[in-house]
């Protein structure tokens, strides 16, 4: 008898679970950004959500929960109910570095379920267009002229912007004193405006500010130019080999999340990914598109232990304090 009532329980639960899932999603769905609003992160996710809505059928709306180099943002998600309606938006800043720099309440790995991968870019060294520099090697020797380190934006501490500072500073020698912000949209009109020095930033962010001559590009973190800045030299052209970083993005959803509903917002994304005017938008910005065959949500859990493994060791030597 006990047996019966467990066994007709058990299935009443799966029931439930399946019914849960094939009703999904039956209200709005809230996209967590972890960046400030301006910023590419709150750029890519703005693009994306205005194409998922259609697959999803409920509108998709953007929130920037912001601060602590996005980990903030990112344990509003862990913390979030594993119901789909709270999904994620990350990357190598909040969903790597940020495990290397900070005493997490969460697991960047154990407590969320990946989406799917999401497009990258290359950084792009640019400064205010009051340095006396045109060439990087004339912006490193700038940089190492001055009697106190140059100011350099970043989205704060493990942010993509940060880890790419100090990448730059440990393959160049250059000191920096980073001035931290909630995202890099703010952190670009402090550039404009003078008020910091450079910034190593994503592509995305700073490629509409060099075209229109408001900042100054110097060379992109990447062993070949980008299709969209195409007289943007390497690193490797302008004199600092190796000097190659890529950052990545993509979509999370706290653990415990059905897996129907991963398979819903996985197929929702790459609808978004295919859709011929999001990718003219993204690739406008100087994104780059994953391959087909990196868009499973396995994909990108793989992608990320991968990319902890790699850039772990190097942020961890920098002792790079959060206090
Ligand atoms: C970063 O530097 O981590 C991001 O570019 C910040 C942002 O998206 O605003």
């Amino acid at each position: 008898m006990r047996r019966t009532v467990l066994v007709a329980i058990f299935a009443l639960l799966a029931f439930c679970g399946s019914a849960f899932a094939d009703s999904y999603p039956s209200r709005p769905i809230t996209i967590v950004v972890p960046f400030a609003a301006g910023g590419p992160s709150d750029a890519m996710s703005r693009i994306l959500a205005e194409r998922m809505k259609l697959s999803l059928g409920q509108p998709v709306l953007i929130e920037n929960t912001t601060g602590a180099g996005g980990s903030i943002g990112v344990a509003r998600v862990v913390h979030a109910a594993p119901d789909g309606y709270t999904v994620g938006f990350g990357h190598l800043g909040t969903h790597v570095a940020n495990g290397a720099i900070y005493k997490l309440n969460y697991d960047l790995v154990a407590d969320l379920e990946p989406v799917v991968l999401l497009p990258s870019n290359p950084m792009i060294i640019v400064s205010k267009n009051a340095v006396p520099a045109k060439t990087l090697p004339e912006l490193i020797a700038w940089l190492k002229s001055r009697p106190e380190p140059a100011a350099a934006g970043t989205a704060g501490a493990g942010s993509g912007s940060h880890i790419a500072g100090l990448y730059f500073e440990s393959t160049t020698g250059v000191k920096l004193q980073y001035v931290p912000y909630r995202g890099t949209g703010p952190a670009m009109n402090d550039l404009v405006a003078g008020q910091i020095d450079i910034i190593v930033d994503q592509l995305s962010n700073s490629i509409n500010q060099v075209r229109a001559g408001t900042i100054r590009g110097y060379a992109v973190t990447d062993d070949k130019r980008a299709e969209s800045a195409p007289e943007i030299p390497t690193t490797d052209e302008a004199g600092v080999p190796g000097l190659h970083m890529t950052l990545w993005s993509g979509l999370w959803v706290p653990k415990g999340t059905p897996k129907e509903i991963v398979a819903k917002l996985n197929v929702a994304a790459v609808e978004a990914l295919n859709d011929s005017n999001v990718r003219k938008a993204l690739e406008n910005l100087g994104l780059q598109m994953p391959p087909a065959e990196k868009l499973t949500p396995e994909s990108l859990g793989d992608w990320q232990k991968a990319e902890i493994a790699k850039w772990w060791p190097m942020i961890k030597a920098a002792h790079v304090s959060v206090d």
